[in-house]
């Protein structure tokens, strides 16, 4: 029977997949589903070789995931998660989670979230311990409670406010400066919007521009409008990296072999359903064992954060690691209802040490 007549979330995921291993090396995506990465991006003498970049990531960018995709490697850098200006100024910011870095990481890319009553220096002078390689200005979050500060895609809407914190940046911070960006709060103009924050950008002296092509209602859903990244990258001299359903084998989302005129690419959910993602883009396709490449990352977050944080990093990672199996959705809910570590600990081990059937089609829909 065409198991799409059955309708179901689980049924359509055995349509999709129809290859399934229970194997421990992973086949590479093809190359025809591979997007073409340029080889480097140079800025203000500082080269990011490849053009690929992990995403920032709320509660996922932190310092023991970093280190686990950096184990692998294949990037040109790594983001940060969102760092909010008043936990800056007051965070021991070389021992946090969210800042401190390994040198093994290579290079590190800070992304602040600026919200309306911040001054701009004193979180920069902060972050300068850290000797960032580049500083990300959030203009994207479309969380109403980020917005709601003026932080987030609200600072790209507010241009008078846009381009003071854009002055201040490029005042305090000499190296790198990216703003990241999605269409904007609504369609209406929104092309003329765009062309005259990209004019901004370059008269303030932002280096780089990173595009995840949807409006902020969309949230994640639907897919990213890539077709609209190449446009965008054409009304700008900045160069233009570009975000969203990268990764993913999803043909009907992941419509991007090519992206003419685009001088990078960045992954985000795809890095935390395979963190080994970049390495295999770049490189040879390393040999995975999902056992210990989870057990791994266990191990590294609860080096750096105290149990009680630990249990929700774990599980929030788990969630997206599940869907490497063809039945990750035990997983997934093995990471939802694990009330505490150890039973997390156990129950995760046992699924993996059973050597799940792989899923040939892993995907992140679905996971909010
Ligand atoms: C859980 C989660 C947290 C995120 N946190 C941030 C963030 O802190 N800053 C940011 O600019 N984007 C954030 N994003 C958006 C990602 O950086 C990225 O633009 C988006 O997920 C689309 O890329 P992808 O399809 O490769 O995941 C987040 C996305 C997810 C799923």
């Amino acid at each position: 029977m065409d198991p799409r007549r059955l309708g179901t979330p689980l049924a359509k995921r055995v349509w999709y997949s129809d290859v399934m291993q229970a194997a421990d090396a992973i086949e590479p995506m093809s190359l025809a589903q591979i997007p073409e990465i340029p080889a480097s991006l140079v800025i203000r003498g500082v080269s990011f070789a490849p053009a690929l970049f992990c995403a920032p990531m709320a509660g996922h960018s932190h310092s023991a995931f970093r280190r686990l995709v950096s184990d692998f490697g294949g990037y040109g850098a790594l983001f940060t998660e969102m760092l909010c200006g008043r936990w800056l100024l007051h965070e021991n910011l070389r021992r946090s989670p969210a800042t401190r870095r390994r040198t093994q990481e290579g290079r590190v890319i800070y992304q602040i979230m600026v919200r309306k009553e911040d001054e701009v220096a004193p979180i920069l002078d902060r972050i300068s311990v850290l000797e960032p390689d580049g500083i990300d200005l959030n203009c994207a979050c479309p969380a109403p409670l980020v917005r709601a500060t003026g932080a987030g895609a609200a600072l790209f809407e507010d241009r008078e406010r846009l381009e003071r914190v854009l002055d201040a940046c490029r005042r305090c911070h000499s190296g790198p400066l990216s703003v990241k960006i999605r269409l904007g709060i609504t369609e209406a103009g929104w092309r003329e919007r765009m062309a005259d924050r990209l004019r901004l950008f370059e008269s303030t002296g932002v280096d780089l521009v990173i595009l995840h092509p949807r409006f902020v209602k969309e949230k994640l859903r639907g897919r990213a409008r890539h077709e609209l990244s190449s446009e965008i990258a054409s009304l700008t001299r900045l160069p233009v990296v570009a975000c969203g359903d990268l990764g993913t084998s999803d043909a009907s989302r992941s419509a991007t072999r090519s992206l003419p005129g685009l001088a990078g690419l960045m992954v985000g959910r795809m890095a935390l359903v395979q963190p080994w993602l970049f390495a295999s883009w770049t490189g040879s396709a390393p040999v995975v064992d999902h056992l210990e490449v989870w057990t791994r990352l266990c191990r590294y977050v609860l080096e750096d954060f105290p149990p009680e944080k630990a249990l929700y990093r774990i599980k929030a990672f788990t969630r997206y690691f599940s869907r490497n199996f063809f039945f990750g959705h035990t997983l997934g809910a093995i990471a939802t209802g694990s009330s505490d570590l150890s039973s997390l600990l156990d129950r995760g081990t046992a699924f993996l040490a059973a050597r799940p059937a792989l899923s040939a089609c892993p995907d992140v829909l679905g996971i909010d």
